[in-house]
């Protein structure tokens, strides 16, 4: 079956899936995106990442291309196009199309919108939680408004390629404090030897991640002691365990940093015991989605919206 993307309004094959050379998006990194994960068809946490996705447009004043459920809707659409039952839907949203200028284009520029679907591979997701990842740590090159989630992926993406040439699967970005940020596309966590649950608190140094506000809900529940504050690499090889949020991996645990063995050097209790909670957690969020309004319906209603 070949694969069905979105462009500005329509369903297109992915192959043939284009937007102008001129887009703002390709020429100043002038666009925002989200990423949700597709389990058993249905997006999970899908309300954190409609939400994140209208601050990013507010912060950067590009305007809602179309209201919330028409583009839900459209995602749906892509996910049964597509027919994903487990895997990533991508959305992009420029500032649009205009002559080459770095000042705003009039208002009148429509916000390009694309949509893309990739199919997951849940046993070998499964099999890197249970192995964990290895991690290095790099310097935070980015700008300081890491909460806005622009394309502008440029040192996430060096940091990610240095990661991989390490044999590493994460890059853990540290400031010129000292203090650890984030991953390249994950949040940092770390259980230090006396039980206290580390993640840094959300600010414009992190992007706030939909997976991490969600795990911080399983942790209270679960009554963990909880700490919303920076820590420093030496915290992080002094950790019990240490693990990444994110909506492509879930939560996945950090077997070693910069070659250190972190705990026993394989995936800790509290990160499996998290992992467990969180998706099963997100299963039942799921199961409670409504039902989906008709495909012709659906593609009517978003086409009609559009503009
Ligand atoms: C830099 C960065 N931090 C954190 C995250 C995790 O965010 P989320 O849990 O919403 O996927 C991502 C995800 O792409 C990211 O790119």
């Amino acid at each position: 079956m070949s694969r069905i993307a979105y462009v500005d309004g329509a369903y297109v094959a992915h192959a043939a899936a284009a937007v102008h050379i001129e887009d703002r998006g390709n020429q100043f990194a002038d666009a925002v995106y989200e990423v949700w994960s597709v389990k058993d068809g249905a997006l999970m946490d899908s309300d954190g990442h409609f939400t994140r996705l209208s601050r990013s447009l507010r912060e950067l004043r590009i305007r809602e291309p179309m209201d919330r459920r028409v583009l839900a809707c459209v995602l749906f659409e892509m996910v049964r196009r597509n027919r994903l039952r487990d895997g990533l839907i991508y959305l992009q949203i420029s500032r649009g199309r205009a002559r080459r200028d770095h000042a705003f284009p009039s208002p009148e520029v429509k916000p390009t919108v694309i949509v893309t679907a990739k199919r997951g591979d849940p046993a070998a997701a499964e099999a890197k939680a249970q192995a964990g990842i290895r991690v290095i740590t790099l310097p935070d090159l980015r700008w300081a408004r890491r909460d806005i989630k622009t394309v502008s992926l440029l040192p996430n993406a060096l940091a990610k390629q240095a990661a991989k040439e390490a044999g590493a699967q994460e890059a853990w970005l540290v400031g010129a404090d000292g203090f650890i940020t984030e991953g390249t596309a994950s949040n940092a966590w770390i259980l230090t030897a006396d039980g206290a649950l580390v993640t840094r608190m959300a600010s414009e140094a992190i992007l706030n991640g939909v997976t991490r506000l969600a795990l911080l809900q399983v942790a209270r529940e679960e009554g963990l002691r909880i700490e919303e504050r920076p820590f420093t690499v030496a915290e992080a090889m002094a950790a019990s365990e240490a693990f990444v949020t994110s909506a492509s991996s879930a939560l996945t645990a950090v077997v070693s940093i910069d070659g250190q063995k972190i705990g026993a050097g394989a995936p800790g209790p509290l990160a499996k015991r998290l992992r467990h909670a969180y998706l099963a957690g997100a299963a039942s969020n799921v199961a409670a989605q409504k039902p989906r309004p008709s495909a012709p319906l659906v593609a009517r209603r978003a086409r009609a919206r559009i503009g």
